[in-house]
Formats: C-alpha cells, structure tokens, sequence
C-alpha cells in the first residue's frame, strides 16, 4: 500500500447482513483503474457521495492509481485513496471494511476478484463481460451460490433510452409473441480498431469480441424478449486486421505500434498518445511498470481474436437469433428487427456515421483536432401487420448513453427511488447468460458444431 490510510473507523451491520460504513454509506473499493474505472469512482466521489465512499483502489500499476488520486484531489478536492497492489487485495478488503467491489479490470482477471470478494463476504459489481470462458463462469456461479451475496454486472445498453424503449414495446404486447431476430453490430475503423491495438487482442484476455463486446448484445436479446439462449452455432475469423491479411492485400507493415513511428502522419490508424493528456498519463506514462503498450499497430501478428462473426441462438421458446458483428466498418452502429405474430418492430441507430481519413481525423483520440460533434440518430419503427407503419420518438436524456447511465449508476449504488418496470438492473445470471452465448459460439467457431449453454456450465440449484 502506498498511500495513507484514513483514520478507523467502526463499521455496523446492515439489515441485510452486509457491513456499511458509519455514516450508513457502503464502502467501496475499485479493482481495476484504466479508463472505465472512471465513471464509477466520479460518480462514488460526486453524485453518489451520499450514497457510498470510495475507501481503496487495487491495480497492477501504481503510476496508473497516483494519476487518478491527484485526478480526485484536482477535480473533487478528494483525499488520497488507499492503494494496493493485487497481491494486497484481501488486504485492503479487511483494512478498508469494504462492503462491495467494483471489477473495472482485464476481463481476464474478473472471475478471481469476483470470488475473492464473495468468499471475503463483499458484494460485487463486476463490469462486463461477467468473465471470459465457461469454466471461470462456472467458478462464478459456484461461489455465488456458497456464499449468497448479491452479484451485479453493469449491463449500460439496456439503460439507453432507445434501447429501454424497445423493451417498453415489446412487454406492451404490440408485435404479439417475438418468433425471431435479426441484429447487425457494425463497429468503425476507431472503435473497432482499438480492440486490436491493446489487451483485447489476445483472446486469453477478453474471450474475444463474442465475449468482450457481442455480450453486450447478447444481454440485450436476452433481456428484450426475457428469454433463455438455449443453442448456438457459429463461424468467426480474423479477415481483415493482422498481419498475413494486410500482407494478403499488399500492404506494408512499418511498426509494432504509433508511438514513435516516424511515419505517424501517413498511418491512419495510429493514435497519438503523447498528444492526449488522459491517453499520456494513464497509459504511455505508465507503461514503464507493466509493458501495457495502449497503440499497437493492427497489423502486427500476435492476434487471436475475430473481427467477423456471424452466429445462430435458438432461444428455450423456439425463438431465434441471426446475429453479426463487423469490426472494420465505415460507420458505427446497429440495426436490430423482431418479427412478432402481430407485427415487426425494427431498430436503426446511427451512433458515428464515419471515421475521416485525415490525419488529423476528429475523432481518433489523441489526434489534437477539435472534436466533432458525435452523429447519433436513431429510428425506431413498428410495422404492425395490415396496418400504417408507426414511428415512435425516443427522448434521449442528459449524460452519458442518452441520459442511461445516471439510472443504471442509481441503480447500482442503490439510490433508485422507484422499482424499474423494465427490470434493468442485471444479475450474475443475466452475465452468465451474456458470456455464455459468446462463450458457445466460440467453442463453435473452433469446432464447427452447434453448442448447448447447458453443456457448458452446471447452473446451481438447476
Ligand atoms: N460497459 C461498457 O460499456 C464498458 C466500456 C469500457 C470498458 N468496459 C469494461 O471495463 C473493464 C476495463 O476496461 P478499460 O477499457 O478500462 O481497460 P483499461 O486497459 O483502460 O484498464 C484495465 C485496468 O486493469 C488493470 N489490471 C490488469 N491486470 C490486473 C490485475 N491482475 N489486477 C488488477 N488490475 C489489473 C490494468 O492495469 C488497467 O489499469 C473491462 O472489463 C471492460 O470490458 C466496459
């Protein structure tokens, strides 16, 4: 631990058993401080202060735990947060009396901090994907079940008002029962590239896009129609980023990353971490302790992660899912339609409408332009069966993901005033559910034959 502990405090038994902090606020720590980590320890150090303390902060990377401490004490005049190391972390669990943790790590790491919390009688918000294969889910699950404390992921997607509303339709009734869906995810040259310059890349860390990011969209389908994925099948490669297929289309590959390369201004993918304060201190400035290089170059070998992915979900009902991911697209966005017995509703957002090849492209980080407004668009249609197409108007909020994010951070830190008709707080067996489509069509992809979730893990109390 490098910072100085608070002075002790005694803590006291809520009612439902779970230790709170004097003041009644629950304690918690954070594991995990890269950039994600940020929307929970502003909201714990601002909005939510009434609600939770932030007491201890574990990484593998002290210069990474020092920017956010001085980052707390400049923007929220905060004192220092305790800090340790990952070796420290049950440590820092009994030192700080933390109540529930909050997984913001390398996806590859969530299932040991996950059990670790629970088995040290904390609750946990693990950030998704749950974990980042079926037998770390299964760890999961076993220890949820052994020690009975509340395990929550932070699904985001489902709180955007877009999203929500979808939900509202269907539970409404008005395309009748969901017989199937049909959903496209297109990721850009700046967002889908970025999992291919860091520690996605390497599906040991991330399960791959299908666990990383289509867990996202898994939990979204699972939770529109309220069903249970029962089978699925599918076919993944890596088509477009890496080096043999740059190399196939004839294209020459200079550096391992873009720091430093003298050719930066030519490389449209590169971003600029020296010119990006945040990008400069939370990552180049740190790599020195961890060797975590944020800017590889996309074309280096040392790849094990898909960039196209087409897949098949049977759910339990008999429904279906056609399901596609693209990882190199132009534009940014997605477009979902439920065929139901009285109708279709259908969704098309546009959330970036394309990346500039210029370079100094707004919206690459780090390029130093002045950033460009976000083209966010979405249209939401219901078709009912023999009748008028009908629009229907979404109101995005303020804040992050349409205005999503300030419910599901209420939610989370339990300041939530009325219970949520659509029932957009996930549970671990919403994350388990997510994972293990991916995780299916992953074993899919290797094998070429359909996948049963429930030949992957053993659901306690099933
Ligand atoms: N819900 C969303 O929309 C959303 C968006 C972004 C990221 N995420 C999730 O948040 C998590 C973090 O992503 P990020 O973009 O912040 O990544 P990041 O690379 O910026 O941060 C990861 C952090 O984990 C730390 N770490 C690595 N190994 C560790 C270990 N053994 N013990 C403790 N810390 C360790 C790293 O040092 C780093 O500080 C991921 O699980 C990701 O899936 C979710």
């Amino acid at each position: 631990m490098t910072t100085e502990q608070p002075s002790s405090q005694e803590g006291e038994n809520s009612t439902d058993g779970s230790q709170v902090g004097v003041r009644g606020r629950a304690r918690y720590a954070v594991v995990g401080l890269g950039s994600r980590s940020r929307m929970f320890t502003a909201a714990l150090l601002t909005d939510y202060k009434e609600y939770g303390e932030l007491v201890g902060l574990c990484d593998l990377n002290q210069t990474r735990m020092r920017y956010y401490n001085g980052l707390f004490a400049d923007s929220y005049g905060a004192e220092p947060i305790p800090t340790y190391r990952p070796d420290e972390f049950v440590r820092m669990l009994e030192e700080q009396r933390v109540d529930t943790v909050i997984v913001t790590s390398v996806d590859r790491t969530h299932d040991h901090y996950i059990v670790t919390a629970l088995e040290n009688g904390c609750d946990v918000i693990s950030e998704k994907p749950l974990t980042t294969d079926a037998a770390k889910c299964q760890r999961i699950l076993d220890a949820h079940e052994r020690t009975g404390r509340k395990l929550t992921v932070s699904f985001n997607y489902r709180y955007a008002p877009r999203n929500s509303a979808v939900k509202e339709l269907i539970q409404s009734g008005v395309i009748g029962d969901i017989q199937s869906v049909h959903f496209e995810w297109l990721l850009d040259t700046r967002h889908g590239a970025d999992y291919f310059r860091r520690w996605h890349r390497d599906k040991r860390n991330s399960g791959g896009l299908m666990i990383h990011k289509a867990s996202h969209h898994f939990d979204l389908v699972n939770w529109w129609l309220g069903e249970t994925p029962e089978t699925v099948f599918g076919f993944g490669d890596l088509r477009f980023y890496g080096r043999d297929n740059a190399e196939r289309r004839g294209e020459v590959v200079s550096s391992y990353r873009s720091h430093g390369n003298p050719d930066i201004e030519k490389d449209l993918w590169a971003i600029r971490l020296a010119d990006d304060p945040t990008l400069r201190s939370l990552y180049l400035e740190a790599e020195h302790e961890d060797g975590y290089v944020r800017d590889r170059n996309v074309f280096t070998d040392g790849i094990s992660i898909e960039d196209d992915m087409a897949v098949l979900v049977r759910y339990q009902s008999g429904a279906t899912l056609s399901y596609h991911l693209t990882a190199y697209s132009p534009w940014e966005g997605y477009r979902v339609m439920f065929n139901g017995t009285k109708g279709r509703i259908e969704l098309d957002v546009e959330e970036r409408s394309y990346v500039s090849g210029a370079a100094h492209d707004p919206n690459k980080p780090g390029s130093g332009a002045p950033k460009a407004p976000p083209i966010d668009s979405a249209r939401l249609t219901v078709r009912p069966l023999w009748d008028i197409p009908q629009p229907v108007t979404v109101e995005e909020g303020s804040g992050g993901h349409g205005g999503g994010d300030r419910r599901l951070l209420a939610d989370l830190f339990g300041a939530a005033e009325e219970s949520d008709p659509l029932g957009r707080a996930a549970t671990h067996l919403d994350g388990a559910y997510a994972m293990l489509v991916g995780a299916a069509a992953n074993r899919s992809f290797a094998t070429g034959q359909a996948v049963r979730i429930n030949d992957l893990v053993r659901f306690p109390g099933a």
